[in-house]
């Protein structure tokens, strides 16, 4: 048995997230495109005398550490699902994915502590079953393990990998302080009401990927995927971006701050407050980083690129 498991799990922008109507479920049926980007947590797992966690890294102090953290969660899931006693093990995170960011860095570290646990113990999940103790954990989730690109349907948890035909170079503007994502939906429905159009399944049409926007990641034209981002008139790919910023007014700023510094296109990631600029090159993303910093409109700015590799195991 081995002593200490290190997992690497990335953070993901949803390059589209379509939004269906509010299902009975309370979930809403989406058509999610995944992009895993270079933005990495990493956790750590141990022997221990009972479930412990512990969190390091600039947002350490908001990870809640105790059973409401996803993590700790992933590590009873994969207990039970085999049998075991209650997990005895210590789940160091290393956080560099925002928190609560949009970024699903909450998510990637439940994916990585499955995988990290699953090591620890030798319990050689097959990997199936360990995408469906992902999805029972929440909808980010199947995605974090996988990496790369997909597209998620159902509540995002359905997935089917994409292929993505070259290196997109990104930067996230960090926000300060968190959104809680039912928070966000709740806003989008409340936006669809206010606007007379409902919220239901029965008002709102099937959620579906834009065949444009597929076409530019399998062709790694970065030019093209812009144009399926963003559109005039504050248009997005991100149908949660306008709850977004209805709670956070503060992040159109951001967007404009970004795409005036040379950015193609930009958008609200995810559930926010994270914003994520598409850029020609690494020089340019190097650029818009400078330029968002200087602008005061985020705490900190992060260029990298994408696609990024899921859950992977270090050592
Ligand atoms: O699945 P997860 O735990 O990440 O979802 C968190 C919350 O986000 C849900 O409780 C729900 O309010 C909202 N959500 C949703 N539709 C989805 C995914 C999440 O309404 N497809």
């Amino acid at each position: 048995m081995t002593d200490t498991v290190t997992v690497r799990v990335p953070a993901k922008v949803n390059v589209q997230l379509a939004v269906g109507g509010l299902r009975p479920d309370g979930f809403h049926g989406l058509a999610n495109v995944f992009l895993a980007v270079g933005l990495h947590d990493e956790v750590t797992a141990s022997p221990a005398d009972v479930l412990r966690i512990g969190a390091t890294g600039p947002d350490a102090h908001q990870v809640p550490l105790d059973d409401t953290n996803l993590a700790a969660r992933a590590a009873r899931a994969l207990a039970a699902h085999h049998g075991l006693d209650a997990p005895a093990v210590h789940l160091g995170l290393r956080k560099d994915i925002p928190v609560a960011g949009g970024m699903a860095g909450g998510s990637a570290d439940a994916a990585g502590a499955l995988v990290a646990c699953d090591a620890l113990w030798g319990t050689r999940t097959p990997r199936g079953e360990l995408l469906a103790l992902c999805a029972e954990l929440g909808s980010d989730v199947p995605f974090s393990l996988l990496g790369g690109a997909a597209l998620g349907r159902g509540r995002g948890e359905l997935l089917t990998p994409l292929a993505v035909g070259g290196t997109f170079h990104w930067v996230f503007a960090v926000a300060d302080g968190g959104l809680s994502t039912p928070e966000v939906y709740r806003e989008c429905d409340r936006l669809r009401e206010a606007s007379g159009t409902g919220a239901t399944v029965a008002a709102v049409p099937e959620p579906e990927p834009s065949p444009a926007l597929l076409d530019a990641l399998r062709d790694g034209d970065a030019a093209a995927l812009a144009a399926s981002l963003a559109g005039p008139d504050g248009a997005s790919s991100n149908d949660l971006q306008p709850a977004a910023l209805s709670l956070r007014p503060a992040l159109a700023d951001t967007l404009k701050a970004g795409t005036s510094a040379g950015a193609l296109a930009g958008l609200v990631s995810g559930s926010g407050p994270t914003c994520a600029f598409l850029t020609e090159s690494a020089e340019s993303a190097a650029s818009v980083a400078e330029s968002l910093l200087a602008s005061g409109t985020c705490r900190t700015a992060r260029p990298t690129t994408a696609p990024a590799p899921g859950a992977t195991l270090l050592s």
